[in-house]
């Protein structure tokens, strides 16, 4: 992490590119409200994703497919008042950059001007989304990629490790290669077999960021909720949850109802 320089420099996207080429792993994690930003971005991460995960953990949909413009903004804009230092990576969501160069412009600019965020990110490894990623990078937006398995494509993927055959997985590497050259400055890797995710790490020169792809790649990106333990019903292989923070606010919550039913609380040195 940029934390270890010492300093609460903050992070920018030649300071991540440059950690690749250092060896330092780059340590990504979601956010969508103020309250986690503050707290990731003092715990030194070096990038906050506002994932369209925020359809999933935050709103309860099933998939991220229903995720729109507005939700991004007004998740991001709270997200940007909260952290200081780390890089802050937008999502956008589906059908606001797939359809044309023109729209995915104009949509990942307005989510820049009104979020203030310093990138943002796109999933897909089509010779079209290439195409995409060159003209955001050409006019001064910043793009993460994110390739294997791209939850916007739920409905034809499946939610399934991708690359497991040769094919796929040369393919895969081809697209990381063809991301690269389109100016990304980093890529996602979700969902693909630990050997695939180390040799697209070999490939290109941006950092790799692993979700689900083992430990050969340059970064981890985890989201919020699964690895505080508060997404109790959500256990992955490859999750490992840092904390059960579900149970200690289950308690606490249950605490409160219990004193509040006994008239424990408030008691007279609570009131003014
Ligand atoms: O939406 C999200 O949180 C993501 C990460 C899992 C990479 O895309």
């Amino acid at each position: 992490m940029a934390e270890a320089d010492g300093a609460r420099r903050k992070v920018t996207i030649r300071e991540v590119m440059r950690m690749k080429a250092e060896g330092r792993k780059v340590v990504v994690v979601t956010a969508y409200d103020v309250l986690f930003a503050r707290l990731v971005d003092s715990a030194g991460v070096d990038i906050v994703l506002v994932g369209d995960s925020v359809g999933n953990v935050v709103a309860g949909f099933d998939t991220t497919l229903p995720v729109t413009i507005d939700h991004m903004i007004y998740h991001g804009a709270a997200v940007r008042r909260g952290v200081q230092r780390a890089l802050l990576v937008v999502d956008m969501p589906f059908l606001s950059y797939q359809a044309s160069e023109e729209s995915a412009i104009l949509n990942c600019g307005r989510v820049m001007q009104e979020t203030g965020a310093d990138a943002v990110k796109v999933e897909g490894g089509s010779t079209e989304m290439a195409r995409t990623v060159a003209a955001l990078t050409r006019i001064g937006i910043p793009v993460m990629a994110h390739l294997g398995f791209t939850p916007q494509s739920i409905r034809t993927m499946g939610m399934r490790v991708q690359g497991r055959d040769a094919a796929d997985a040369d393919r895969m590497v081809e697209q990381a290669q063809a991301l690269e050259a389109a100016g990304a400055f980093s890529l996602v890797v979700e969902l693909v077999p630990a050997a695939l995710a180390a040799r697209i790490t070999d490939a290109v020169s941006i950092p790799t960021i692993g979700i689900g792809a083992g430990p050969g790649c340059d970064g981890q990106v985890l989201v919020l909720p699964d690895l505080l333990g508060l997404n109790e019903g959500f256990a992955p292989k490859f999750l490992k949850r840092y904390a059960e923070l579900a149970g200690t606010v289950r308690d606490a919550v249950g605490d409160y109802a219990k004193e509040v039913r006994a008239g424990e609380y408030p008691r007279a040195d609570h009131s003014s």
